[in-house]
């Protein structure tokens, strides 16, 4: 059943699910204060995250899908705290991360790590894989040196890779390889949520499933909790099992993964399915393309009410002057449209 959260502004958000989520966000905004120069007028704000809540529970996958700029990244940042909300509420494992002290938000922050998108880039050149691998074991001081290495040996084989690779350097490896490391190293404290922020984006499509199937694997063996961050709608249908889709700061639609797929109701959702194909002729035939209008506007000058109006086929003036809610609008699918 779902519970109510008293103080809420207009519309009191309820929580998705109310059997003790190991992830609660509550109505997250985080804005980019614009510079101002001398020509510019200061004040305004890039509108990166704007009020988002949803819930995970532990051992489960959301997966946050949308175009490029929609906030993902920004989202999956605030949530493991490499970058300060501006406000809303975290609550891990039922604790307020936003009221922890230094001490006791580093404790919990071991419990979660980011896998990137480009496993190059956010691996040091200059170290060998054993240093890669054992650096955050090193810097929490967990235990002696021979544990350590035992450890990372341990972690080798299980993104599947040899402790013989140990002494390499990143270059040395593909680039599905180079995940697996970036993996390895995310697993090094025993985190129990993963943000994985397109972890497959880079890679060939042949790599993809591989490294896919790791982490799946790897959820199944140590329960983890992924919040699983792509634009790109198959990869995300395959490992979630529930979808948010975001636009422009805010999710639109969140659903069981195959709701989001064959009973999508909002009209972004939509265009964003229909320009997939589908290997199920009939789901195909089901499916029209729809072509969206303009572009995406800008975050900093957000259109008024409903923000999708401005490429929405149905819009109505209606959705010009009034914001929809994000409300449950059956069992477990959330929309916020006026007519979804
Ligand atoms: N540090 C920052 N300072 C100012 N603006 C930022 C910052 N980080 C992100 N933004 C802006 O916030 C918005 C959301 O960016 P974000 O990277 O979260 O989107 P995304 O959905 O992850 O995009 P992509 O699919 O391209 O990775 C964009 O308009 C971006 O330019
Ligand atoms: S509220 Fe209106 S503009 Fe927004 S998605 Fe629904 S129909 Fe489209
Ligand atoms: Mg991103």
């Amino acid at each position: 059943m779902p519970v109510q959260i008293a103080g809420q502004q207009e519309q009191s958000i309820r929580l998705l699910d109310a059997e003790s989520p190991l992830l609660e966000v509550n109505d997250l905004k985080k804005y980019f204060p614009l510079k101002s120069g001398l020509f510019s007028r200061s004040g305004g704000s890039v509108k990166a995250v704007d009020g988002i809540s949803f819930t995970v529970q532990a051992g489960q996958t959301l997966g946050i899908v949308g175009e490029s700029g929609c906030g993902k990244s920004t989202l999956g940042r605030n949530i493991i705290r490499l970058q300060e909300p501006t406000s809303g509420r975290i609550l891990y494992n039922g604790q307020d991360m936003t009221h922890l002290n230094e001490g006791r938000l580093r404790h919990v922050r071991r419990d979660m790590q980011i896998i990137f998108q480009d496993p190059y880039a956010s691996l040091n050149a200059k170290l060998r894989i054993s240093e890669i691998v054992g650096e955050p074991l090193r810097v929490h001081k967990v235990g002696s040196r021979l544990e350590r290495q035992e450890k990372i040996e341990y972690l080798m084989e299980k993104v599947g890779l040899e402790a013989e690779h140990l002494s390499r350097f990143p270059h040395e490896f593909s680039g599905g390889q180079r995940q697996r490391i970036g993996i390895a190293r995310a697993l090094s404290l025993n985190p129990k949520l993963i943000v994985c922020d397109e972890p497959v984006s880079a890679l060939d499509v042949s790599v993809q499933s591989q490294v896919i199937n790791l982490l799946q694997d790897l959820q199944d063996e140590f329960g983890l909790t992924y919040l699983f961050i792509s634009h790109d709608l198959s990869v995300v249908r395959h490992i979630s099992d529930r979808v948010a889709v975001m636009y422009l700061g805010k999710i639109v639609e969140l659903a069981e993964t195959e709701k989001i797929y064959q009973e999508a109701a909002h009209p972004y959702t939509q265009a964003l399915l229909s320009a997939i194909p589908v290997p199920d002729p009939v789901e195909q035939k089901r499916r029209q393309r729809i072509v969206l209008k303009g572009d995406v506007p800008s975050p900093v000058h957000l259109p008024s009410g409903c923000r999708f109006h401005t490429r929405c086929p149905l819009a109505t003036d209606h959705c010009r002057e009034e914001e929809p809610v994000f409300e449950e609008k059956m069992e477990g699918h959330w929309v916020a449209c006026h007519y979804g």
